[in-house]
């Protein structure tokens, strides 16, 4: 075997590692032990099982595992196990913007669907939102609310010409493809003089989303329908929000050109997508990684279930995504801003 064979191997075995492991995570934070260790400096595997009621044999062999990957520090001499300070935003923190444990559903529900996604490499169909297994659509919004949270109402809208002024002083917001709503939520407690239409093709994706709605003080500003994108039943919004969602879409031309005549003249459109650069090969890194594995499995099969199947994919990039706000009719197009998960962009008519 050659030296890079070797590397390579090596390579295949932490990837292997790290599957495995996701699984291990999952279960740190559904049983609480990430939350038990949490400031607690050095404690043992009695004190961990006994704090979350589980078995101390089980809990201590997780622990090892969490210490082979560099998760938990073990502390030879005493036998106790330590949770670093610096993880507990990764690991514990619900409000951080690093807080992406529960986002392991999605992988989860990838394995789930395995068979079918067999099924549609050799037919070329599709596999529409509603047909994954039910743990994609609480995991995507895990994996997206703590960047909506942490920078939707701020950092974002900033980036946006005229669009916080606009807000402040009442405005009319649609958010399209908004799944469980909490984009449109983060923005309805934002701007509580404005008023907010989610809308989405999934029927329990908005019976979620009306759920969410009914425990916010402002439930009576905040509207859920289920309809396509294309068809869009409102019209006069100030501004129109596809949150990542715009490349699950059969028909994202068809559905920018919707959100164009739904809103007004001096309107907005904002479109965050999965962060991306414009080349594959300017694309090698985790969350790229992440994204395109996430693009074959749910958002590719999602646009080919449904009419034209355009089948842009989550890492489109600005270009591509410029051509179809272009071609949609946006004349001004622009990258607003960006995080290390998302592309915020901008677009006028
Ligand atoms: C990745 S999820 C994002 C959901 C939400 N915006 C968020 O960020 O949590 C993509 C959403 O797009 C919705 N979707 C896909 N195609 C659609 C269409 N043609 N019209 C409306 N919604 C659509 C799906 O049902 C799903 O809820």
């Amino acid at each position: 075997m050659t030296n890079s064979t070797e590397e390579f191997a090596g390579r295949v075995v932490t990837d292997m590692a790290a599957v495995m492991s996701g699984v291990m995570t999952n279960i740190g934070h559904k049983l609480g032990l990430y939350r038990a260790m949490a400031g607690q400096g050095s404690v043992t595997s009695d004190s961990v099982a006994r704090s979350t009621g589980t078995d101390e044999r089980y809990v201590r062999e997780w622990l090892n595992n969490q210490v082979a990957g560099g998760y938990v520090v073990y502390e030879t001499e005493s036998g106790t196990y330590e949770l670093p300070a610096h993880h507990e935003p990764v690991l514990v923190d619900e409000d951080s913007p690093v807080f992406l444990v529960p986002a392991l559903e999605v992988a989860a529900s990838l394995w789930l669907d395995e068979q079918k996604l067999l099924d549609v490499f050799r037919s070329g169909q599709g596999i529409s939102w509603g047909e994954h297994h039910h743990r994609l659509f609480c995991g995507s919004e895990s994996l997206f609310r703590p960047g909506y949270k942490s920078f939707l109402a701020t950092e974002w809208l900033d980036n946006l010409q005229g669009v916080r002024q606009k807000l402040e002083s009442g405005a009319k917001v649609a958010d399209i493809g908004c799944g469980h709503g909490a984009s449109t939520i983060t923005l309805a407690r934002a701007f509580p003089d404005s008023e907010f239409f989610g809308y989405d093709l999934h029927a329990e994706s908005i019976a979620v989303a009306r759920q969410r709605a009914r425990d916010e003080p402002g439930e009576q500003r905040i509207s859920f329908t289920q309809c396509d994108a294309n068809s869009v039943p409102q019209l006069g919004f100030d501004l129109i929000c596809f949150m990542d969602c715009l490349h699950d879409m059969g028909d994202p031309v068809g559905a920018a050109r919707r959100a164009r005549e739904a809103m007004n003249e001096d309107g907005t459109l904002l479109l965050v997508e999965p962060l991306a650069r414009d080349c594959v090969s300017d694309n090698i890194n985790p969350v790229s990684r992440l994204y395109y594995a996430a693009s074959t499995a749910v958002c590719t099969p999602c646009s080919r279930s449904q009419d034209v199947g355009l089948a842009l994919g989550a890492q489109a990039g600005p270009q591509r995504l410029t051509e179809i706000l272009n071609e949609a009719g946006f004349t001004r197009v622009r990258v607003a801003t960006s995080t290390g998960f998302n592309l915020v962009m901008e677009a006028k008519i």
